[in-house]
């Protein structure tokens, strides 16, 4: 019987020993992904598919896949994967929860602290040597102690952010798809509408998965929403938040700033005028990028390859319904 083949669109930060043992195993070398062609070529031929949020797997791709037994995503998101198509077909999807929602949220807050307390300027200044004297009035920012803070998707990491928000005295409240009352209960939050979240927090951060249903769900009418002093954290998806409106909102004063770790598109175009705000945070989509936390994705990535492979259940199954 010939070997198992498996493609794996990256370098891994973990040992593909545990593959390698039931597969013959083709790792992507580069530094960018593999162009969408070279995706299509690789998915016509392999059982087994590790792949990441920059690789398409569109309806075409998945259609493709004759032989395709499983496809392993190394994150928790799953927009760049058509599900509907993977199920249609039988194939099992898996993910990574759970593993990135700590560094997920502490990454959030660094951002929200950052923007808040203008570190990246304050580093900006110093470098270009204006740091003169000490002034009463330099690079001031709002207090985030004791301020609001608007939760939109109180899922695994939305809750990590709101448990934080605790140690810093701030009232939370949050939109969620679902209201969770226990949640409500168990850490202190309230549950509003968006136009409200948005009318009355001081700082708003993102935490839903993209869907037909959150694509620019942060355009202009929800900007005119906002406080004037209000920030925008977004280390969710990129195309949540319209960024022509995002432009106006920061170029206008409509918001006093934002962070961003996600960006529509990926990476961000070097010319977009976005880039020249001094008020806008943008970092290259590290939420999840503790070392520990890259290691257990990757490992929870292959145990969900090698279970597909073996017609075991995925551990983490985004379309259990293969199952059924
Ligand atoms: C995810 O897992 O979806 C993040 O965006 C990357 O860690």
């Amino acid at each position: 019987m010939s070997r198992l083949k498996v493609f794996v669109t990256r370098q891994l930060p973990a040992s593909l020993d545990r593959l390698r043992q039931i597969a013959d195993v083709e790792i992507w070398p580069e530094r960018l992904p593999p162009s969408y062609e070279l995706l299509l070529e690789k998915v016509r031929k392999v059982d087994g598919l590790l792949c990441l949020l920059t690789d398409r797997l569109d309806c075409q791709a998945i259609s493709q896949a004759s032989a395709l037994k499983v496809i392993s995503q190394m994150a928790v998101g799953f927009d760049n994967i058509d599900i509907a198509a993977a199920t249609a077909r039988n194939i099992p999807v898996g993910n990574t929860p759970g593993v990135l929602t700590e560094a997920t949220a502490d990454f959030t807050w660094a951002l929200l602290m950052a923007a808040a307390r203008r570190v990246v300027e304050g580093d900006r200044f110093t470098r270009a040597g204006e740091w003169r004297t000490w002034e009463p009035d330099l690079l001031l920012g709002p207090n985030v102690a004791g301020a609001t803070l608007g939760i939109v998707g109180l899922g695994r990491i939305g809750q990590a952010v709101a448990r934080r928000a605790k140690g810093f005295d701030m009232r939370v409240v949050y939109v969620s798809k679902h209201r969770k009352p226990d949640t409500e209960r168990s850490l202190d939050v309230e549950f509003a509408t968006l136009a409200e979240v948005l009318q009355e927090s001081d700082f708003v951060t993102l935490h839903t998965p993209l869907t037909e249903d959150t694509i620019r769900l942060i355009s202009e009418p929800q900007f005119q929403l906002m406080k004037p002093s209000a920030i925008l954290i977004n280390t969710a998806r990129g195309p949540i938040v319209d960024p022509n409106a995002l432009y106006r909102a920061l170029s206008t004063g409509q918001i006093a700033a934002a962070a961003l770790d996600v960006t529509d598109p990926e990476p961000i175009d070097r010319q977009s005028p976005l880039l020249h705000l001094q008020n806008l945070i943008v970092t290259p989509h590290i939420g999840s990028a503790s070392r520990q936390t890259r290691e257990k994705m990757a490992l929870m990535a292959i145990a969900n390859l090698v279970a597909g492979l073996t017609g075991e259940r995925l551990p983490n199954c985004v379309n259990p319904e293969v199952y059924r």
